[in-house]
């Protein structure tokens, strides 16, 4: 199961009170993306400045990478209320007109999964987006007509995992739109140095820099490593967190070099063994492996992707030497693995 997943970027209920600890409160602890962070800084400035709310934001990228933490961050540098919601949770569009009716000026408005928002509620938000304003459809037939009702200024945050399933007058309607990307080592390696801190576990230099290799460029998957590599420390060990502690226990929890797990093994196994590397259509992959095709897409294949085990063509996923060299197997038709040296893609 996907939710159960040690290296999975999501995370689940449980997982969601480690975070709140976790969380950065600043825009200053926010670490890495220093592009969003320089832009986002100058925008909030500028809001501030002329007493405007800032102007509306997109969040994409995939999961555990910061968006939930940024809105709230906005918030507080804003120095306004958040109200939190999610596309699926508003069913009706008086849900919605509820919310925006409530809220004081220039605060958030935060929606996650922001592509799950359905096409009535949609039309809605779009003229509060623009002009700050609801139009209401009142009563039925013949003798339905619609209320103008005037909100007070507020910002939209929208998060996305999945930027292609946004409507285009959704999208266009953002003023701002940062596109998340994974963390490097070395970001991850301070991001895993500061929670270590704030749990009160001695973490050696080595180990951080290991847990950060090893999380998928991931802050979430970087976390959740550390809390469970601080479980090892503390049971075979001495509570502190060094190379050889935190090597074995990755070990132990089959997260490998890259940060792969066995689901990600499966997948690139199953394209190369069954489909002879490829191209395989994406829902041929799911069937394979018993995987949901949308969670394959959006948080396995994403990171795959990124280190060059995956590639996306117009006839399906193919798996490539890189990710043959990993497994230790070859690719077919290509040269075997023992003729991958070091410099090859
Ligand atoms: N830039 C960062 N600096 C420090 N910690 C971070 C950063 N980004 C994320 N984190 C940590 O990772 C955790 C997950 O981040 P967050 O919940 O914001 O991700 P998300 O993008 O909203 O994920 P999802 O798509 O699942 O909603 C946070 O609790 C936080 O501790
Ligand atoms: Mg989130």
């Amino acid at each position: 199961m996907t939710d159960e997943r040690l290296v999975a970027g999501q995370g689940d209920v449980s997982e969601r009170q480690w975070e709140q600890a976790l969380r950065p409160r600043r825009l200053s602890e926010y670490v890495g993306q220093p592009k969003i962070k320089e832009n986002l800084h100058i925008f909030l400035q500028a809001a501030s400045r002329r007493g405007d709310p800032l102007d509306h934001v997109l969040l994409c990228g995939p999961p555990g990478l910061g968006k939930t933490t940024l809105a709230h961050i906005i918030a507080a540098e804003m120095g306004v209320n958040i109200r939190v919601t999610s596309g699926p949770l508003i069913e009706k569009s008086g849900d919605l007109a509820a919310l925006l009716t409530n809220l004081e000026p220039n605060d958030i408005l935060f929606i996650d999964e922001i592509h799950r928002l359905s096409p009535a509620v949609e039309e809605i938000l779009y003229p509060a987006m623009e002009d700050f304003k609801l139009d209401l459809l009142v009563g039925q037939g013949p003798g339905a007509r619609t209320i103008t009702l005037p909100l007070q200024p507020f910002t939209l945050i929208g998060a996305t995992t999945r930027m292609g399933l946004l409507s285009a007058p959704l999208r266009n309607r953002f003023g701002i739109t940062f596109h998340m990307n994974f963390y490097p080592v070395a970001d991850l390696q301070i991001i895993v140095e500061r929670s270590a801190r704030l749990l009160v576990v001695p973490l050696k230099a080595e180990a951080g820099e290991e847990l950060a290799r090893r999380a998928r460029g991931t802050p979430r998957v970087a976390n959740r490593l550390l809390r469970r590599v601080r479980d090892y420390a503390q049971i075979l060990g001495d509570g502190t967190i060094d190379l050889d502690v935190a090597r074995d226990s990755l070990e132990r929890m089959e997260v490998d070099r890259f940060g792969l797990d066995d689901v990600d093994r499966r997948i690139l196994l199953t394209i190369l063994e069954k489909f002879a590397g490829g191209p395989v259509g994406l829902n041929t992959i799911a069937a394979s492996i018993g995987e949901e095709k949308d969670s394959v897409e959006e948080i396995y294949e994403p990171y795959l992707m990124q280190i060059g085990f995956l590639e996306r063509t117009p006839r399906g996923r193919k798996i490539t030497a890189r990710a043959c060299q990993h497994l230790g197997l070859a690719l077919p038709g290509g040269p075997g693995p023992n003729l991958f040296g070091p410099s090859s893609p």
